[in-house]
This record gives structure tokens, sequence and C-alpha cells, in this order.
């Protein structure tokens, strides 16, 4: 019988993985979700990993790829997902993200975020009680960088044979693709208008990094000096989400020296790929003669991101 007089005893025996940005995981566990995520693909999904198991997906800004890739990966894993925008959560009406966090982590076992405020996302991470994986902030966007790795180690074999040259806004997406090539010893270069470059406390931190992982770390300012001799060259939008009232102002400084055209890449290797995390905005960042060419690895990038997903919740969950 059940003696409702005994007190329960919680024991905390395991630190909660959280995937924020790349700075609390390793190398060897990155590339075991990669390989992971590789056998998904090649092999199918064990359709029952994820059973029982149930993943909260929270968005404050919107989201195609993310949204579908992670619901889908949940799906083949046999779990199941709750998606809500934070306009339909008491969040909205100012209820602390602290609470919100406790009371999430008794009823899911992994929350998935998209949140305009990366220091909102740490403090979701310092309060929940499950894995919290960052679907986008400001500052990093993590998931996009597995997806595009897996995509680079697909087509190139070896990660530290390559050069990976990323032009344009020294944004979330670059600043997540800076750390995952810091932790894996890769070569990347960046270029991006002096005003738009990464943040000085992130390249420290990656450039710290590389010389134990002999990762190799260019900053330029010419989009030509980044791209010479690049074996993969991508680019973001100029205007992410969150800094469209600086539109005008970013146009005039981004385009037309930092669009990914024909003439900037031919500054590249002659079997250079075109990567983007999308969405993508022919004209601007890109022309259409490159976006839609069979340089493009867009949509590969966009089919790994549910590879990845999956092999991430099961790397976070232990299963
Ligand atoms: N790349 C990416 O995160 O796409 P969504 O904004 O559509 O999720
Ligand atoms: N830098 C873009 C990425 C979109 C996936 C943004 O934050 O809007």
């Amino acid at each position: 019988m059940l003696n409702l007089s005994r007190p329960i005893i919680y024991l905390s025996v395991m630190q909660v993985k959280h995937f924020t940005d790349f700075r609390s995981i390793g190398k060897e566990e990155i590339l075991s979700i990669i390989e992971m995520a590789e056998e998904f693909k090649r092999r199918g999904y064990p359709r029952d990993l994820l059973r029982g198991r149930c993943i909260a997906m929270i968005f404050e800004k919107p989201s195609t790829r993310t949204r579908f890739a992670f619901n889908s990966a949940i799906a083949k894993l046999g779990g199941s997902s709750i998606n809500l925008s934070t306009t339909e959560m008491q969040l909205s009406r100012g209820e602390p993200i602290l609470d919100t966090a406790k009371v999430l982590s008794r009823y899911v076992d992994v929350i998935v975020a998209r949140l305009y405020s990366h220091r909102t996302m740490e403090e979701l991470a310092k309060y929940s009680e499950v894995p919290v994986v960052n679907a986008l902030t400001d500052v990093h966007h993590p998931t996009q960088a597995l997806a595009d790795v897996m995509t680079i180690h697909e087509h190139a074999g070896d990660l530290n044979a390559v050069k990976l040259a990323y032009v344009g806004d020294g944004n979330n997406v670059c600043n997540s693709l800076l750390q995952i090539a810091g932790k894996l010893g890769m070569h990347m270069s960046v270029a991006s208008p002096p005003a738009y470059s990464v943040r000085e406390d992130i390249l420290s931190e990656v450039v710290a990094w590389a010389k134990t992982s002999n990762a190799k770390i260019e900053i330029h300012e010419d989009p030509g000096d980044a791209v010479r001799g690049a074996d993969f060259v991508y680019t973001d939008v100029f205007v992410s989400m969150g800094s469209e009232a600086e539109r005008e102002r970013r146009m005039r400084e981004f385009i037309p020296r930092y669009q990914v055209n024909r003439t900037l890449l031919s500054y590249a290797k002659p079997t250079v790929k075109f990567m983007h995390c999308m969405p993508m905005y022919r004209g601007e960042e890109v022309t259409p003669d490159v976006a839609d060419s069979p340089l493009s690895l867009v949509y590969e990038q966009a089919e790994n991101r549910m590879h990845t997903f999956g092999a991430l919740l099961r790397y976070l969950l232990g299963v």
C-alpha cells in the first residue's frame, strides 16, 4: 500500500545537460552527435527512442525549419511535443522565466526555446531542471551550426581539411559557426562591415579554444580576403529577426560589397559550395544565380536540421 506519510526524497544524481551554445560541450560530444545524425539519415530513426518523452517547444519569433525539423524528429523517434508561441503563455503577461522554467520542468523532458534575448535563454537554463535547447537567440544559433557542420562533413569528409568562409553580418549564426569551428579545430574566416563584426568577447573565447583545438580563425573586412581559397562560402540575412528597424542602414552597409555572387565566389576554390541557414533573400545577401545553382547546399542543410535534432535529443537525454 502507498505510504502517504513517507516523504519523497529527490536525489540530484546528474547535472542537467543544456545546449544553449557550444561553451559546455566538447569536441568528442559534438562529433558523436553528428555521427549519430548521419546514422539516422542513413539507416532511419529508432522508433521507440523517445517513447513516453514529451518536449516543450516555445517560440517567441517565427520559425519554419527549426520548428518543423524538431517536431518531425521527435515524432520519428516516438516522442511527443507541445508547441506554443510565447504570446499564448503567461510569459507574455509578465510571468517570470524562473517560474516558467520550474513549472515546465515538472511536465516535460526537454525545453526547446527560440527567444529574442540570450540572457533570457541563460536564465531559462539556470532554473530548468530538464535540458534546455537554444533554438536561436540574438547571440547564438547552435542547432543550426550542428546541421551545417554535418553538411560540410558529408561533402568534405575531413572537417579539418576545409576552409569555411562566412560573409555578412557577424550575428547569431556566425557566432555559433565560429564556436563550433573553434571547438572542432576547423579553419574559418569571416568578413563583415566593421559596424557589424563579431562580438569581441565571443571572438576572444573562440581564439582561446583554438589554441588547443588548432582551429584557424581569420577576421577580415574585405570579403575577397575571407573567401580566398574557401571550400564553403556561407552567408545569412542582412536583417535578422529583431533588427528590422535598421533595415535601410544595413542595406547601405552590406550591399553590394558583402553580397555573395559569382564574382565573390571566383576568389574561392573552383569546387566551392554555397551555404545559408535560410530563410534566404535572393537579391540581398545572395544572388539567385548562386542560391539556385548546383553550388548550393541550402536544402541539404535544412534537411540535416532534422537529423541533428534527433541526435541532439538522444545525447541530452542519454537514451
Ligand atoms: N534556419 C532557421 O533557423 O530557420 P527557421 O527560422 O525557419 O527556423
Ligand atoms: N540571423 C537570422 C537567422 C534566422 C534563422 C535571424 O536571427 O533572424
